[in-house]
């Protein structure tokens, strides 16, 4: 997550190039809307602000319901409970951290699949493999806004008998052969966190077309209520609030920008680390709708002539706060890294990708000058390094 990755005010360009800095929407529209909400004295609760934002979300991801959440990790958390989980669920260990806590949180074991080493997605064959009697869903991860194979995980799912959901932190207003994400599996999980394409400050929501899973995670998001005084199962809070909403709203009035810029960079990126020996853009490119949120590159330390780690460390010299997501994978984190000691040393793309992948800064706050800044910096260590490897030949 993107903790570290915030600031108060990005209008000003910080000193410092972050990863994750946030994307910022309509300012006057939303201070408008939050003088309407301290009018009304609806600040929370299912008002107005936030039905708006909902029926919104769903008219752009072509969806019957969204449910919108304080965030995609309470998301993950009712979505696992709603889809009625147990003993085994399968997910990539190659993401953030909240994919398998979410999981674990609810007494469900995550089973860490790799991924493909070219989409960054979990890896469908090695999903059939670790399939056993106790597995009861897979959770699919659309990385950087890449969007895992729907159709291959629907076949196994449906082979196997498994519920089928996705992790769509990354990949608001992503999709591709003619289906925006949103509509696969049975609901997709999205993170409006501010780190995040569309943010609500912190904030998600869960998209299904399924309308008995809608009803039922509305029932579990604001304590189990199905009606005043009528209370049906177990529930948590996980409501977003009046003022979360009209950040959200915010966001739309100015998403098409956002993405705008969001393209340019990559595309800026693109052709500034054209012709680096060693460091390879993560594409974007075979995407229908793409969010452009993650720059994301690999280092080849044997072509690059040194380690991603290193290449890292010389950015932040130079204020570029580039970071390792996802170091060291979630199979090496803790509890999984003890749970599962047998099986650590089982994901050979997961490890060659926690050691080799950096994510560049980019979004609405960055200048051109500054992904021009950022490219130069890694091209000047590719000289250098490649100098000093000829000094010693
Ligand atoms: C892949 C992934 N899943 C889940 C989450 C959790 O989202 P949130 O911060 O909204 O709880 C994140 C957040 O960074 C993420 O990157």
């Amino acid at each position: 997550m993107d903790f570290s990755s915030e600031f108060s005010d990005c209008i000003e360009l910080p000193p410092t190039l972050h990863v994750g800095c946030p994307n910022v929407g309509d300012r006057d529209l939303f201070h408008r809307l939050v003088d309407e909400i301290f009018s009304s004295r609806r600040l929370t609760n299912d008002g107005p602000v936030v039905a708006e934002l909902e029926s919104k979300l769903c008219e752009y991801l072509g969806v019957r319901h969204c449910v919108t959440v304080c965030n995609a990790t309470l998301g993950l958390q009712l979505a696992c409970r709603a889809l009625d989980l147990t003993g085994e669920v399968i997910v990539p260990s190659f993401t953030f951290v909240a994919s398998a806590h979410a999981l674990q949180w609810e007494g469900v074991t995550p089973v860490f699949a790799d991924v493909d080493p070219i989409r960054h997605t979990i890896d469908p064959d090695h999903v059939a493999r670790l399939v056993t009697s106790r597995t009861t869903g897979i959770l699919g991860v659309h990385l950087w806004g890449s969007p895992c194979n729907p159709t291959e995980l629907a076949q196994l799912a449906s082979d196997h008998g498994l519920r089928l959901f996705f992790d769509a932190a990354h990949a608001f207003g992503c999709g591709n052969h003619g289906k925006m994400v949103g509509q696969s599996g049975e609901c997709e999980v999205f993170s409006f966190h501010a780190t995040k394409f569309f943010n609500t400050f912190e904030g998600g929501a869960i998209a299904t077309n399924d309308d008995a899973l809608a009803a039922k995670i509305r029932r579990m998001r604001s304590f189990g209520f199905a009606g005043v005084d009528h209370v049906v199962g177990i529930g948590t809070n996980a409501k977003m609030n009046e003022v979360c909403g009209a950040m959200g709203l915010s966001m739309f009035a100015d998403l098409e920008s956002i993405l705008q810029c969001n393209r340019r960079h990559y595309l800026n990126y693109r052709d500034g680390l054209a012709g680096i020996d060693g460091v390879r853009l993560f594409s974007l490119d075979h995407l229908e709708h793409c969010n452009w949120q993650y720059i994301v590159v690999e280092i080849d330390e044997s072509e690059f002539g040194c380690s991603r780690d290193d290449v890292m460390r010389s950015l932040h010299d130079v204020g570029v706060l580039a970071r390792r997501y996802f170091y060291p994978g979630c199979h090496r984190m803790e509890p999984y890294r003890t749970l599962y000691r047998e099986r650590i040393d089982r994901l050979p793309v997961t490890e060659r990708l926690c050691d080799s992948v950096l994510c560049l800064p980019t979004g609405s706050a960055l200048r051109e000058s500054d992904v021009d800044r950022v490219c130069a910096a890694i091209r000047s260590l590719a000289d250098a390094k490649r100098s000093v490897i000829r000094r010693a030949v």
